[in-house]
């Protein structure tokens, strides 16, 4: 079995959407062992008690910089095997000693069709206030390892949800999760921890 550590900051969403599919026997090879939050408050620590998994809390503002951060998580990544990382609503960034620590392990489940409305900056509802403001027709979610560049890693998985007339951020966001991100962020896992996803110059490849 893979050890999959899910690394949240608010209400969770997207691992309930983990811990959902692993009942139903849809994460493949893949466990989640750990979920490790950013803030001691985030509703997503209730979601993992609740289902029996163990959590830990890394508040960032207990650490002077982002490499201080970045090497407390590395060592709590490390003490719980983690075999695969994902970042499931993940909002504090971190440095590149976690990327060569877990090189092509760690994925991230980001709310646009990257490379549209993404990187410094573009993070929850502000992802779809930009979407808005651009007047698109179409958004999405994309599910994408994650490297030293923000958002800029081998893209895993996209799906497109269409945006509506009289949409808010909200309501854009709300129907984001529902259509695309609570569905490609498990199968994406499942893909990881069946060896299903392979790098070919540079970019993820599928091979079902
Ligand atoms: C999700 O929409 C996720 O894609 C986004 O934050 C929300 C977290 O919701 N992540 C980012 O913007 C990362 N750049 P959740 O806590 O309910 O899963």
């Amino acid at each position: 079995m893979k050890n999959i550590v899910v690394l949240v900051s608010g209400g969770g969403t997207n691992l309930q959407a983990l811990i959902d599919a692993e009942k139903k026997g849809m994460l493949g090879n893949g466990k989640i062992t750990c979920v490790i939050a950013s803030k001691a408050d985030a509703y997503a620590l209730t979601r993992a008690e609740n289902n029996g998994i163990k959590t830990r809390v890394l508040v960032r503002k207990e650490y002077d910089d982002v490499a201080a951060y970045s090497k407390a998580m590395t060592e709590a990544l490390k003490e719980e095997k983690a075999d695969l990382v994902v970042y499931a609503g993940f909002m504090t960034i971190l440095d590149e000693q976690v990327c060569s620590a877990f090189p092509y392990k760690m994925m991230n489940v980001h709310p646009a069709l990257i490379p549209s409305f993404c990187g410094k900056g573009f993070y929850g509802l502000h992802v779809h206030e930009a979407a808005l403001k651009k007047g698109v027709k179409l958004s999405g979610a994309t599910v994408h390892f994650v490297t030293e560049e923000c958002d800029g890693g081998p893209i895993i998985m996209q799906k497109a949800v269409e945006v509506k007339n009289g949409d808010t951020p909200e309501t854009l966001q709300k129907r984001i999760m529902e259509e695309a991100e609570w569905k490609i962020l498990p199968e994406s896992v499942r893909l990881f921890c069946d060896d299903k996803i392979s790098i070919v110059d540079g970019k993820a490849v599928i091979n079902q």
